[in-house]
């Protein structure tokens, strides 16, 4: 006897387990129901003759100060910025595709449905954390302003138990995320072995890798206390931001490539360099490294030239001397890799002279990218200590950790 499988009904599972992993709500049969009866709602017009779907989207009046942590609405694009009328919760239309796990990209192909933006609608509380969460990620830093405004719509709150598994190495990627709060590990197996290789404290971003390259989780990601993350669906994250690193590439694959010091790495590594930088400008006299401070990312200078000034403490530790100056670096030349191969604070400060265009790497991507490239930073370091016993007299002992 043959079973045939109605037409539709893998997707339709596929989509409603997609959203429940998700979404993971507390009420599984209560979210099915609401999941079920959305998609009829919405199924409904699209079936009927009548104007285009989507063309004419439901609205309810919002209800202030209710927290949106799950439902987006899909806007057209004159909707898009208006705060006080929003369309009725749909099911994204993408969550229902038939599998989460890798297509090819081309960015000639990949379709730019710049109609079909998710939005999260959200209250001024978490408008505010998740602006202030997103200020540093490097991957948002080349959009432009309406790029960005539509990843902040798409993105949605998500909360976190201390010990939950945000990410497991392995899984299809679903979402990127921001942290908005709370710590978390990363674990990296090796030989079926999982090795902690960093974390990140209350900032931070992860899981761009699967979704930029259609590939298995590379990490698994354990809160290691309460928190919340920000979540952008892998459409949006490809739409936007992986089209956007099409435009980076072109833009940055020669001078990348002309860089002596990454010149250990492979042509497909350096290519993933500029995937993960972000470019920051400075105005004249403007600080980029403080001495002293905690680090977080690498430089690497486009344009304009950076003056490196160390503070030197006296003979007890205790007075501190004037800044001096004890480099100047200018377009291809590198800084602020110290701490990160030290795990030390920053060594000496960097200000701009004259506006300073920068790429800038974060830890994670440091380490993971740049180990090849290790051989010749270190190199380096042991001229720094030659350079400031000339300078002050004094060895500086700024690299006894680089092993
Ligand atoms: P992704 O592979 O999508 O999911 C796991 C994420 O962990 C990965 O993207 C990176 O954002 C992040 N990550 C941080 N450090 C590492 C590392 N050393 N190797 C792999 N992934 C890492
Ligand atoms: P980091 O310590 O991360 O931040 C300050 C940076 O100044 C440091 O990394 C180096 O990249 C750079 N630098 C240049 N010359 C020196 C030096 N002589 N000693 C220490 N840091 C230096």
């Amino acid at each position: 006897m043959s079973i045939s499988i109605p037409t539709g009904l893998t997707e339709l599972l596929q989509g409603f387990t997609v959203e429940v992993l998700r979404s993971q709500p507390g009420d599984l049969l209560e979210f099915a129901l609401q999941y079920f009866g959305r998609l009829k709602a919405e199924a409904a017009p699209a079936a009927a003759p009548g104007p285009e779907r989507g063309s004419q989207p439901l609205r309810r009046a919002p209800a202030r100060g209710v927290s949106f942590a799950e439902e987006p609405v899909q806007s057209d694009s004159e909707s898009g910025g208006d705060e006080e009328e929003f369309a009725a919760p749909v099911i994204n239309r993408f969550t229902r595709r038939a599998s989460v796990c890798a297509e090819a990209y081309n960015p000639d192909e990949e379709e730019d449905d710049a109609e079909s933006r998710i939005i999260y609608p959200k209250t001024d509380d978490q408008r505010n954390r998740l602006q202030e969460a997103c200020k540093d990620i490097l991957l948002f830093k080349n959009l432009d302003p309406e790029q960005m405004s539509q990843v902040l719509d798409a993105m949605f709150e998500k909360l976190v138990e201390g010990g939950e598994h945000v990410i497991d190495q392995g899984d299809d990627g679903d979402n990127f995320y921001v942290i908005d709060r709370g710590t978390y590990d990363i674990y990296v197996k090796c030989d079926g072995v999982g090795r902690c290789v960093g974390s990140y404290d209350n900032r931070g971003s992860f899981g761009e890798l699967a979704l930029m390259y259609n590939t298995p989780r590379a990490a698994t990601i354990i809160a290691t206390s309460p928190g919340a993350v920000w979540g952008l669906d892998r459409v949006t994250f490809r739409r936007i931001i992986v089209k956007n690193n099409a435009k980076k590439r072109k833009m940055y694959e020669n001078f990348i490539e002309s860089l002596p010091f990454l010149k250990s790495l492979e042509v497909a590594e350096r290519l993933k360099v500029v995937d993960v930088i972000g470019t920051k400008v400075y105005k004249d006299g403007e600080q980029i490294i403080a001495q002293g401070e905690l680090a977080d990312c690498f430089f690497i200078i486009e344009s304009g030239e950076v003056r490196i000034t160390m503070q030197r403490k006296n003979k007890q530790d205790v007075e501190e001397n004037g800044a001096v100056e004890i480099a100047r670096y200018s377009r291809g030349q590198y800084f602020g890799e110290l701490a990160l191969v030290t795990n030390k604070p920053r060594a000496a400060s960097a200000f701009a002279l004259g506006t300073v265009k920068c790429l800038v790497m974060d830890v994670q991507a440091f380490e993971r990218l740049l180990g090849p490239c290790m051989e010749i930073m270190k190199r380096n370091i042991a001229n720094y200590e030659e350079q400031l016993v000339a300078l002050f007299g004094t060895n500086m002992d700024i690299a006894d950790s680089t092993e």
